[in-house]
């Protein structure tokens, strides 16, 4: 069986765009793949979190992870800071990364826009993420387009560590989703959809109220032509809207601009709010539930335990391969 490694950042509610782009895919991955699901709690902490939140956003993006389907029977869940060798290892490909590929990073640049103090760990996370995939031997990473850039980083320090010490790593594969891999801002549709967006009208996450659901989608931008037509250049708002649609509901975006052809905006997004609705009612119903069980940490130890064997040894094999400490293999 293959590997495949995902992360996601504990650094709120995830969003619609996390669960398109990333989780979605993940329940299907599970029947065949040897999949490890990650809380990133310590790539979360590249910005300020207030330590309550944080916490309270661990478990909560636990039992999302359940409530949407994965079995930890199948699957591995647990998080990253339980798991030492990610920031061991973290730190040694800081040490195989150069500075400047590292200023590149579109996300570094976004994330340190106009910020008076920016840390050095913004600089230094995808080192980290690259540590947390490879640790895993993995094949396969599933990941939106945001992270498109980091997984080639990561591609380039893993071989450019083969290279130099000797073939420890698996080149590891990008996985993107066929369709939805970029959800937008629904306030600002030409930016992505992000947790940490101050606007949450920006955002719907699978915990909102249908009643909120429907509010922001009535209120998302769109343009005053009122034709549904997929047009990213020039209706990126009504464009976005369809693409949350059309992988909510399975239909194609040809599909749905014949049916809403004529009808204007206000009845499409009726019908997409009722779609939303649908798709995340149960997985709330299994949330509540979980978040009051202590299933949850079981599951979560049971991870910790088994993601520690697998990165422990990887972590031994690099310290082997590059002369650290007494390195025994
Ligand atoms: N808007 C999006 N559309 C599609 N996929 C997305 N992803 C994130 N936003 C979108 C995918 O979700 C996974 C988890 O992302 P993350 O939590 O590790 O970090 P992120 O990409 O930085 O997500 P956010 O929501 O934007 O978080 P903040 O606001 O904290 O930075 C990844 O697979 C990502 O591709």
């Amino acid at each position: 069986m293959k590997t495949i490694f995902s992360g996601i950042q504990p650094s709120g509610t995830i969003t619609l765009g996390n669960y398109i782009g990333a989780m979605k895919q993940f329940v299907e991955l599970q029947d065949e793949y040897n999949c490890f699901f990650c809380i990133v709690d310590q790539h979360a902490i590249t910005v300020p979190q207030d330590p309550v939140s944080l916490r309270q956003n661990i478990r909560s993006l636990a039992a999302l992870y359940l409530a949407i389907g994965i079995n930890p029977e199948k699957a591995t869940l647990f998080i990253q800071s339980e798991v030492p060798a990610h920031a061991q290892a973290g730190w040694i490909m800081q040490c195989i990364a150069y500075i400047g590929e590292l200023e590149r990073m579109t996300q570094f640049k976004d994330k340190s826009q106009g910020k008076e103090a920016v840390s050095a760990s913004l600089l230094t996370y995808p080192p980290l993420m690259a540590a947390d995939i490879l640790l895993y031997h993995t094949d396969l990473v599933p990941v939106g387009e945001d992270q498109k850039q980091h997984m080639e980083l990561t591609r380039d320090l893993a071989e450019r560590f083969n290279k130099k010490y000797g073939e420890v790593f698996t080149i590891p594969d990008i996985r993107l989703p066929k369709a939805g891999a970029r959800i937008m801002s629904l306030q600002e549709p030409t930016k992505k959809m992000s947790k940490s967006d101050p606007n949450k009208k920006s955002v719907i996450t699978p915990l909102d109220e249908p009643k909120q659901i429907e509010k922001k989608i009535k209120s998302a931008v769109t343009d005053s032509e009122g034709i549904v037509k997929f047009d990213v250049a020039n209706k990126p708002g009504i464009s976005n809207l369809l693409s949350i649609y059309s992988v909510l509901s399975n239909k194609s975006i040809q599909e749905l601009e014949e049916m809403y052809q004529g009808k204007g905006y206000g009845a499409f997004k009726s019908d997409l709010a009722e779609v939303v609705i649908h798709e995340f009612k149960p997985i709330q119903e299994k949330y509540y539930h979980l978040m009051e069980s202590s299933e949850l940490d079981d599951i979560l130890n049971r991870g910790a335990e088994k993601a520690n064997q697998v990165a422990s040894s990887t972590l031994k094999e690099m310290e082997h391969a590059m002369g650290l400490g007494r390195s025994r293999k």
